[in-house]
């Protein structure tokens, strides 16, 4: 008796330090008021939304442990959702943020203060709308450096920047994507391209040329650690800086072996963490990015974006320019992207999950969906561009989050019904059913994968070639996953699983699925809640290329989902 009730206090104490342990952090608090701002670039005034007035938005620096709480303030005319990309958000989803996923959208004149705590993460993850394209312009980087005592798995660098990439439209993005909404075609593709929000030297402007591009200034000998984030809707990236190369130490906060290279390649959702010795001649050189395109496409704007990396004492006054590879160069976009191992002695790893609860073959990609009485809409054979997983293109509640409907039982809003396989078996990456009428037409759903607390499950990211062939950055939210294997057509078992790496396996939340290829996952669902799974290219999450996995209760305190907190949004 005596015995057992100890027992009991010590459970319970155990259980309290746990729970209690982000206390031991640090509480980082700051207020994101969203309003309209008007910014210059290329030659002409655009009214964007931002946040504290600034494009990038401010960066949140903080240290593993640490607990954040931001204040959001929505000044702006649009609907505003704040999603903390990467960031695990163990029984704190109601802070997640994705509208209609999570939550509600704060209204125009609302607010909403989001609280989590970045336990068990270290590196650079980021912060950005997830509400239609805001994004474009309301993102900033989320900087998480190792709690006191802690150091990182390399030596201190001299200094630290973040580089974003991104871009820009002469347009209200809201408006951009509305316009190709209406009529069901494509989205204008972006005007420029930008480097921490500037375009850079080598886009039209007409501002001089220290106030139009990004400088970073280096002393010879520094060693700098370049936190990269790809911030743009649409784009993946080659990023170089001439006569310089990397070694690369983390990729969407989680460490991974250095590797060297010189180029960097980059889908949007990614971080990359580099470090570069300023080891070259006092001198001007570029930092350079440009699409890496891998669909079949016109490629409409071949412009580079530019920053410069500035040694004292620089005598030339035009910086020299890297050679970005090709825009189509998948075979170096795919030799960086597979290299890429994780730290497995860094403290945040846990070993890859070796048994399988949940397998799932998911096919996605490109699509139609039915134009309905109206003849003419702007997607091919005059339907209305659709995407898809298994067949099924995910569509948005409305009237409240998918989240709010599970913890409150509101039956309707979706359904648990996502299927283990693809409906269809067909040649998937066969360029010739690109235009097969009888493959492309799909369903909006809100359908939902459902899985048992802490199950593993392992899907086959399977792209088509529906429409056509390109390489999508899969996100998943709430999770990091291990990618066991990547490859080009279709999914063969047989030959695949001989390729797994289960010992030191890259872990990501987003993994840009090879062109007409396919991927293989594997992730823990220790996290209950609503996570969703979606392409992150802007253009296509509207078109419905995602999913959510729904993860069941624990059954204990510590993995069961809390109430909502008692400002959370209604819609
Ligand atoms: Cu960075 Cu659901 O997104």
């Amino acid at each position: 008796m005596v015995r057992s009730s100890l027992f009991a206090i010590g459970l319970v104490l155990a259980f309290f330090a746990l729970s209690c342990s982000p206390a031991f952090g640090d509480t980082v608090e700051t207020t994101f008021r969203v309003a309209n701002l008007t910014a210059n670039r290329l030659c002409q005034n655009q009214v964007i939304s931002a946040v504290n007035g600034t494009l990038p938005g401010p960066a949140l620096t903080v240290k593993e442990g640490d607990t954040v709480i931001v204040h959001v303030i929505n000044n702006s005319p649009y609907n505003v959702t704040i999603h903390w990309h990467g960031v695990f958000q163990r029984l704190t989803q109601w802070a997640d943020g994705p509208e209609f996923v999570t939550q509600c959208p704060i209204r125009p004149g609302g607010n909403y203060t989001y609280r989590f705590n970045l336990t068990g993460q270290v590196g650079t993850l980021w912060w950005h709308a997830h509400s239609q394209w805001l994004r474009a312009t309301v993102h900033g980087a989320l900087i998480i450096r190792p709690r006191d005592g802690q150091n990182y798995p390399f030596a201190q660098p001299d200094l630290e920047d973040t580089i974003m990439l991104g871009e820009w439209w002469n347009a209200d993005p809201n408006d951009v994507e509305n316009a190709a909404l209406a009529n069901g075609s494509a989205p204008a593709n972006a005007d420029a391209y930008t480097i921490n929000g500037w375009p850079g030297d080598l886009f039209n402007s007409c501002q001089s040329i220290s106030n139009n591009t990004y400088r970073l200034n280096v002393a010879p000998g520094q060693t700098i650690l370049l936190r990269i984030i790809n911030v743009a809707l649409n784009n993946q990236f080659f990023f170089k800086i001439a006569n310089h190369s990397f070694t690369v130490v983390a990729i969407d906060a989680a460490y991974t072996n250095p590797y060297q290279t010189d180029v960097i390649v980059i889908g949007p959702g990614q971080t990359t963490d580099v470090l570069l010795t300023a080891n070259q001649s006092q001198g001007l050189y570029y930092m350079a990015a440009h699409p890496y395109v891998s669909a079949v496409l016109p490629i409409l704007n071949t412009n580079i974006t530019t920053a410069i990396l500035v040694y004292p004492n620089a005598t030339q006054t035009t910086p020299i320019l890297p050679d970005l590879p090709a825009f189509n160069d998948t075979p170096t976009a795919h030799t960086f992207l597979t290299n890429l191992t994780a730290l497995t002695t860094s403290p945040f790893w846990s070993p890859v999950p070796q048994t399988v609860d949940e397998n799932m073959f998911i096919t996605f990609g490109l699509g139609l969906s039915d134009c309905g009485a109206n003849l003419s809409c702007g997607g091919l054979f005059f339907e209305r561009m659709a995407a898809s997983m298994n067949n099924l293109s995910f569509a948005l509640p409305t009237s409240v989050s998918i989240l709010e409907a599970f913890y409150r039982n509101i039956s309707g809003v979706y359904t648990t019904d996502f299927p283990d396989q693809p409906p269809t078996v067909f040649d998937y990456t066969n360029i010739s059913n690109s235009f097969d009428q009888n493959l492309l037409m799909t369903n909006k759903s809100t359908s939902l994968k459902r899985l048992r607390f802490n199950s593993t499950v392992q899907i086959v990211l399977q792209n088509t070639a529906l429409i056509g062939v390109e390489n999508h950055p899969m996100h998943l939210h709430g999770f990091n996953f291990y990618v066991l294997a990547q490859g080009f057509g279709n999914y063969d078992a047989a030959n695949a699983t001989s390729m797994f790496n289960m010992v030191n396996p890259q872990e990501r939340n987003t993994l840009g699925v090879p062109v007409g290829g396919w991927a293989v996952i594997r992730f823990r669902a220790n996290n209950p809640g609503v996570w969703f799974f979606h392409c992150h290219l802007e253009v296509h999450l509207p078109w419905g290329l995602g999913m959510a996995f729904l993860v069941e209760n624990g059954g204990t305190p510590e993995s069961t989902l809390p109430p909502p907190p008692a400002d959370f949004p209604q819609c």
